[in-house]
């Protein structure tokens, strides 16, 4: 591929710190110190009190939706986008919820906040936002509505590593926060992905959560000495609080992530900067270019007609192939989850077609590589191409 989706996310200097830990006598592989350092480090650039290290983005999500069943058991709604990633909804429903869905703001590709106003109710017990690609999917009436209610905020930020609302970092507003760090993404562990918040009964829970549900993973002795108090006949190193999973990272995931880190607010610049490059190189007759930049984080560039054509977007296919531009239909996820089979019985036959911004990304919408070493002249080519189609 000539444009691939990314390129070099993961460094020989990466390798090389990798390499060196495992040149030690005897080194320690499973999660321990530079896991801990990673989840400090982490919770410090994004302005959070904790961060929990997991194996990918879809345990974030798994484990979130697990806490907020641990805060309600009696179950209830959870509001997710048509448009996200499988495991945002698969989550809600392997924990018992029911995911309401509204439809997406074609400037964010989140939910429009008038979507999400209209479908809150007592029944609603979380709304799980995916900031789409980048970009900004807060809206501060929402925040408000929200507040006043009482009803927290999820934000799934895998796709928008550095993104900022109002000077804030993306993923610090909610009440949990959830992040990837798989291949293509904003840095790379090779798999991974954060669980951060400020509560620190959420923390406990997620540090219990991610590993069995053991309470001596709890690192509040307080915590674990009321569990200990309350079953003196069990051995207080294996003390299972909650039927839960074990979706720990590794020593090498930790180190990946360190070193990662330390280049991640220049290579958010980068991509922004690519990414200007390229709304001004595209063709504004033919594609979509007025998204809220502010704030955004550039995950990949989106390539969205501006109307429905169907030859066009064959045409497009083809001339994409023919030019080695890697690419993935439909954006985040493939497009709009409510076709997807996994839904089937679960919400209505047809109901996707309730969702029409969302169909719109479905058919005619692209992602396409942008990532930190791609050239000037290569953003100007590729527009230049395109633009032929
Ligand atoms: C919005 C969103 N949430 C969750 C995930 C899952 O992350 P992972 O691939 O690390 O499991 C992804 C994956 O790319 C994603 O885009």
């Amino acid at each position: 591929m000539k444009y691939p989706l990314m390129r070099n996310n993961i460094l020989r200097e990466d390798l090389d710190a990798v390499i060196e830990h495992l040149r030690q006598d005897d080194p320690k592989l499973t999660h321990g110190e530079h896991v801990k350092a990673f989840e400090q480090e982490w919770s410090q650039w994004l302005g959070v009190k904790y961060s929990v290290f997991v194996n990918s983005g879809a345990s974030a999500n798994l484990l979130t939706m697990a806490l907020l069943k641990l805060r309600h058991p009696e179950g209830g709604e959870v509001l997710v986008p048509p448009l996200t990633w499988v495991s945002d909804i698969a989550s809600v429903l392997q924990n018992g919820f029911t995911p309401v869905f509204a439809d997406i703001d074609p400037s964010t590709l989140a939910m429009a906040p008038q979507g999400i106003l209209s479908k809150l109710n007592e029944r609603t017990r979380a709304v799980f936002l995916t900031h789409v690609q980048g970009f900004d999917g807060i809206d501060d009436g929402v925040l408000q509505e929200l507040e006043r209610r009482g009803i927290p905020l999820i934000e799934d930020v895998c796709e928008s590593h550095g993104a900022e609302h109002n000077g804030h970092r993306l993923g610090s507003l909610g009440w949990i926060s959830n992040f990837s760090y798989y291949y293509a993404h904003h840095m790379s562990t090779i798999e991974g992905g954060m669980i951060c918040t400020n509560d620190p009964l959420v923390y406990q829970q997620a540090r219990m959560l991610r590993s069995h549900g053991m309470v001596r993973e709890a690192n509040d002795p307080e915590f674990r000495a009321e569990y200990q108090q309350a079953n003196p006949q069990l051995n207080p190193d294996f003390i299972f609080a909650f039927p839960a999973f074990n979706t720990r990272n590794t020593e090498i995931g930790g180190i990946l992530g360190r070193k990662q880190l330390k280049r991640l607010s220049a290579n958010v610049e980068r991509r922004t900067q690519n990414l200007r490059r390229f709304l001004n190189g595209i063709d504004p007759l033919k594609f979509r270019t007025d998204f809220k930049l502010e704030g955004s984080s550039n995950y990949a560039f989106n390539l969205i007609l501006r109307e429905p054509d169907e030859a066009l977007v064959q045409r497009l296919m083809v001339h994409m192939k023919e030019g080695g531009i890697e690419f993935r239909r439909g954006s985040a996820g493939g497009g709009n989850q409510l076709r997807q089979p996994y839904l089937k019985g679960i919400v209505p036959a047809d109901y996707h077609l309730e969702f029409p911004q969302t169909e719109h990304v479905h058919f005619y919408g692209f992602y396409i590589g942008n990532f930190p070493d791609l050239r000037d002249e290569e953003i100007d080519e590729l527009c230049h191409y395109l633009n032929r189609v």
